[in-house]
């Protein structure tokens, strides 16, 4: 049994983690993997830069709720203040560790030497992280990826470096920068990143289902698996995760109840924080999850797209629900009667 410890607060048995992911793991979502299992929850990562100037939008990510912990709070830049300064007003709010981002491969940010950047300069990455480490007493963990390109993957000094400079935990995304999301994620990098450093190492990328999850551990020796894309409009998988770790069985999926009680309950904690007209219209992206796999979706997704009231996503929702119950309470009596 793997056992993922961060600073002297966290320590959890078999932990499956929600990844980081911006503008869809912010609290609503966090609350809602976290009643579905999620050990541990990240924010979406916050820009050092707009936290130093104040900016009111990004100090706001940094809210959680209790139900949330344990929490990381994640950061990004490339300059000492403003890195150093935005740790600190991070720790005021008491989230459980300080995230650093130096995996974010967006052109934005590299070009900033912010994000993936960083893996072309392993040592100022170290000093930088030194620097964020020595300026909070709350756990600093590091997000990054397997090295900038194929050519040059360093993960394994990387990590050993980190690990000099006080981090608490690594969390990996086994591609390279270059490979952005395309590609399989290398699991294999993280066995040899184990033998190299005492910190917890969080596997990252491809991982789907609860048996990829499994998988994971045992080939990897990894301390804890880091869910993103499949946990969009999923969160059930949490649940699957850690039910199969604990007995072997592959769970039961979610009913079709579950599936759109959840998403219209994710849908009123997004309203309660950013108002119907933005609540509902950045959430239009987790339809495609809540509805996969379930016959004819594409015609609702198509209208619960462009809705913009809540009572009308309730209904659009609920009839669906109601016409699929249908269907299958008829196919059950055509088997019945064959
Ligand atoms: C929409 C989206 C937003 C993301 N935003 C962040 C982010 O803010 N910080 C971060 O460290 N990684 C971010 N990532 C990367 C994920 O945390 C994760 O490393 C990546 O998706 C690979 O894991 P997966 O195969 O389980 O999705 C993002 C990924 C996606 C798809």
């Amino acid at each position: 049994m793997a056992i993922l410890k961060i600073g002297n607060k966290i320590q959890i048995e078999d932990a499956v983690v929600l990844a980081p992911m911006e503008d869809v793991t912010e609290k609503p979502f966090r609350l809602i993997c976290k009643e579905y299992g999620a050990d541990v929850v990240y924010s979406e990562f916050i820009s050092s830069e707009a936290l130093y100037r104040k900016v009111e939008k990004s100090i706001k990510k940094i809210d959680f709720d209790e139900a949330e912990r344990p929490i990381g709070i994640q950061i990004f830049g490339a300059n000492d203040e403003p890195m150093v300064e935005s740790a600190k007003l991070v720790e005021s709010f008491s989230p459980d560790f300080i995230d650093i981002n130096f995996g974010c491969w967006v052109r934005n940010v590299v070009r900033n030497n912010a994000g993936a950047a960083m893996l072309k300069t392993p040592k100022r990455m170290q000093e930088l992280t030194r620097l964020v480490v020595e300026s909070v007493k709350l756990p600093v963990t590091v997000k990054t990826r397997l090295g900038w390109d194929r050519k040059s993957i360093a993960i394994v000094d990387v990590a050993k470096m980190l690990e000099d400079a006080g981090i608490a935990a690594i969390a990996i995304h086994c591609r390279t920068r270059e490979e952005a999301h395309k590609s399989q994620a290398d699991w294999s990098w993280i066995a040899k990143v184990k033998q190299n450093v005492n910190i917890p190492v969080i596997l990252n990328g491809d991982v789907k289902t609860p048996q990829d999850v499994k998988r994971a551990f045992e080939e990897t020796g990894c301390d804890g698996v880091m869910i993103g894309r499949a946990a969009i409009g999923n969160p059930f998988i949490f649940r699957e995760a850690k039910e199969y770790l604990r007995t072997g069985k592959i769970p039961y999926p979610p009913t079709i109840s579950e599936r759109i009680e959840v998403c219209l309950k994710h849908l009123r904690l997004n309203i309660a924080t950013k108002g119907e007209h933005y609540g509902i219209i950045e959430f239009r992206k987790f339809y495609s999850g809540y509805l996969k796999g379930l016959p004819d979706s594409s015609k609702v997704r198509s209208k619960l797209v462009v809705s913009e009231s809540y009572n009308e996503i309730e209904d659009l929702l609920n009839q669906y629900k109601q016409e699929l119950e249908q269907k299958m309470s008829e196919q059950c009596k055509e088997v019945e009667i064959s």
